[in-house]
């Protein structure tokens, strides 16, 4: 049983930002009275924006495979002891997905898991010609800013039934520690990580979300393009230690960062996987810009 990430709900005060962001970046952008939608491949709403003042993540959507699943997710994380609501059939269609329900991890932050997202056709770009990584590997990951690394991936373990991938514990520039928990839940390297001493969780939940593309000028074309329209280039191109993903990371309208990665290793064999703990976030670049 694998579950992928599916989709993110952002809540954002400056929607037309939002909008020539999409444009920017090279994925299928529509709006609607519903709020602002991205595609980045046939699924119809992979990232949904939602006016309001919080400029945050407001849900992180995950896929099961089967209804099944569904169910049998359901009951493990009833069987938790967490809080389990059922989504609404308008809350569902915003999403374009069959049906889900929703809870929040330790930090407040909505986890919804869904069945059947909605297909729109082949999905075409003329700034990302080659695509996006999705597939069996989710849509992408999530970032998030933590009081307490080790809690968060227990209720990642626990509830999610994730896998620890590894651990980087580096120091900031300005002498603080960073220490961080990557999971995953399929072959992606990590679908979901929990940084305590990068972000205040009080000010933003979200550090950054990220999406991967398949080819290298892709890569490279998107990174010219959002400088060359002024997007903050918040830490430089890099490669990270742990997946390997050559990624930068920009500046999005609101409070946290888009990550937009090219070449990350996957874990295909579960019991050959061991987890480490890194000492640095890259084997270079990544030099924080803020
Ligand atoms: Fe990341």
């Amino acid at each position: 049983m694998t579950i992928k990430t599916a989709y993110f709900g952002f809540e954002v005060s400056d929607m037309d930002a939002w909008e020539r962001y999409g444009e920017l970046l090279g994925v299928g952008v529509e709006r609607s009275a519903e709020g602002l939608f991205f595609r980045v491949d046939e699924k119809a709403r992979r990232v949904h924006c939602i006016e309001g003042a919080a400029d945050d993540i407001a849900w992180f959507g995950w896929e099961v495979d089967s209804i099944e699943e569904l169910e049998q997710r359901r009951n493990h994380i009833k069987g938790q002891g967490i809080n389990v609501e059922e989504g609404s059939v308008a809350e569902a269609q915003l999403r374009g997905v069959d049906q889900f329900f929703h809870f929040v991890d330790l930090n407040g932050t909505r986890f919804e898991i869904a069945h059947n997202l909605s297909e729109a056709g082949e999905f075409n770009s003329d700034k990302v010609e080659g695509g996006f990584v999705t597939g069996d590997l989710g849509v992408g990951h999530a970032a998030f800013n933590s009081n307490g690394h080790l809690a968060d991936e227990k209720f990642m373990r626990e509830v999610m039934s994730a896998d620890l991938s590894d651990y980087i514990y580096q120091p900031m520039p300005d002498g603080s520690m960073m220490h961080a928990s990557f999971l995953h839940t399929n072959p992606r390297h990590h679908s979901a990580a929990y940084a305590e001493g990068l972000g205040d969780v009080s000010v933003n939940k979200l550090n950054h979300f990220h999406l991967e593309v398949n080819t290298l000028s892709d890569f490279g074309t998107t990174y010219e393009r959002l400088q060359e329209a002024g997007v903050v280039i918040a830490v430089s191109l890099g490669q990270h230690s742990n997946d390997k993903n050559l990624t930068f990371y920009a500046q999005t309208p609101s409070k946290f960062m888009f990550e937009l990665g090219y070449g990350g290793i996957t874990i295909d064999d579960e019991a050959s996987w061991k987890p480490v703990i890194h000492d640095r976030i890259s084997l270079w670049g990544h030099e924080f810009k803020q």
